[in-house]
């Protein structure tokens, strides 16, 4: 891979940053690895100033390939907006603001705008792109978005929505030897992995998961994943959690076959597995355990409403509605058509890409779900 000289001096710092929390701790746990390599401030690879989304960056998600997505979402939150009173939108991790502009833009065409509209990003860098983004918005648009720092401290009604904001949470490397072993990261020539039995209190995670897997398996955990959403969920008084991400619900993803996991770095739009290498320049990002998240969201005290394929969401809130007439104007129509494909079909993101929904106090029967649900895969 060719990278330039200023993107090498910043990968450089950061390794030298984290080299000496190393020389000072002897190892570190992959997680604290990770969250340094993504988020440290102004080294980590989403709080520094580099391209990350579309085709000039290294990967490029659902809301940045046109309007669909953030439609068919918008759709969703208006059967909420609706239905209960005061409601707002938290976003989290909101990228480049592009979902947030599309999808107020959408309710208001819907009637259904929210009280507000939050963005919680841990990314001083993506959070400024997002505000110069919405200063395109019209006025009484820009005006319902707020930025917060931490999740919200008073009680609300609404919707907390999540586009690829887990598969970007620092996970945990473990391995099976008998018992649980914990991967660090230590420094000898260069980042190496070294293992060490894993904490009494990961461990536990670990094995309340009642995973059925063989000596030298490999794969990750995000750890904590309870205590983070009850953090940002705690004050939601009426209203659904959203996340939508790649993965598998447990059975697939801890498969016998997948025994070296699903970490993967992305760096200009080809996957590569060093992700030792190119800190603070890369993405990291391991896919999601959908079994986990609906078991936080139990233990949170939600109800698990839903559970798809994005393909089978997108389908379930009308997509193919959406794509204009073909003979009014052929470009945006074949435009559409594109996104649509591209968002759907089975080789592309429309079954690697899954949506749960959970809800508190919430009693209707959620439109996106109404194609398939398939809570008993979780
Ligand atoms: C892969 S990007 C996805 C961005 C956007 N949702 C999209 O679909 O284009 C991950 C985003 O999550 C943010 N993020 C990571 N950890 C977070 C956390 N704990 N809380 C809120 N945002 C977080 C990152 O800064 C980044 O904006």
């Amino acid at each position: 891979m060719k990278i330039d000289s200023s993107l090498k001096q910043h990968s450089l710092s950061l390794t030298d940053i984290i080299r000496q929390r190393i020389t000072e701790e002897n190892s570190i746990s992959f997680a604290d690895f990770m969250q340094m390599a993504l988020y440290h401030p102004g080294y980590g690879y989403y709080s520094s100033g580099t391209h990350k989304f579309g085709k000039d960056g290294d990967f490029i998600t659902s809301p940045e390939l046109g309007e669909l997505f953030a439609k068919c979402m918008a759709k969703q939150f208006s059967q909420v907006v609706n239905h209960i009173d005061d409601a707002v939108i938290v976003e989290l991790g909101a990228g480049t603001g592009k979902f947030c502009f599309d999808c107020l833009v959408e309710l208001e065409r819907l009637n259904s705008l929210p009280n507000h509209y939050y963005i919680l990003e841990v990314s001083a860098d993506l959070q400024q792109r997002q505000q110069e983004l919405m200063k395109n918005l019209p006025e009484n648009l820009h005006q319902l978005v707020t930025w917060i720092q931490q999740p919200l401290a008073h009680e609300f009604n609404g919707v907390i929505f999540a586009n690829e904001v887990i598969d970007a949470l620092a996970v945990e490397v473990f391995k099976m030897e008998g018992n649980y072993q914990q991967m660090c990261v230590m420094w000898e020539d260069g980042f190496q992995p070294s293992w060490k039995e894993m904490p009494n209190e990961l461990a536990e995670q670990l094995k309340s998961k009642d995973l059925v897997i063989a000596d030298g398996y490999v794969s990750e955990f995000v750890p904590n994943l309870t205590a983070w959403l009850a953090a940002i969920s705690e004050k939601l008084n009426h209203g659904i959690t959203m996340f939508v991400d790649y993965g598998y619900e447990r059975n697939a993803y801890y498969h016998p076959q997948r025994n070296q996991g699903t970490l993967v770095c992305h760096f200009q739009h080809q996957a590569n597995f060093d992700y030792l290498e190119n800190v603070g320049i890369q993405d990291i990002t391991a896919f999601v355990d959908f079994t986990a998240v609906a078991e936080a969201g139990d233990e949170c005290g939600f109800e698990i409403d839903g559970y798809c394929t994005q393909a089978h969401f997108l389908l379930s809130m009308g997509i193919e509605q959406m794509l204009g007439d073909s003979e009014d104007n052929y470009t945006n129509y074949y435009k559409n058509i594109t996104e649509m494909k591209k968002l759907t079909m089975p080789n592309e993101m429309g079954e690697k890409f899954k949506v749960i929904a959970l809800s508190k106090n919430f009693e209707e029967e959620l439109l996106g779900f109404s194609f398939s649900n398939q809570l008993h895969l979780l």
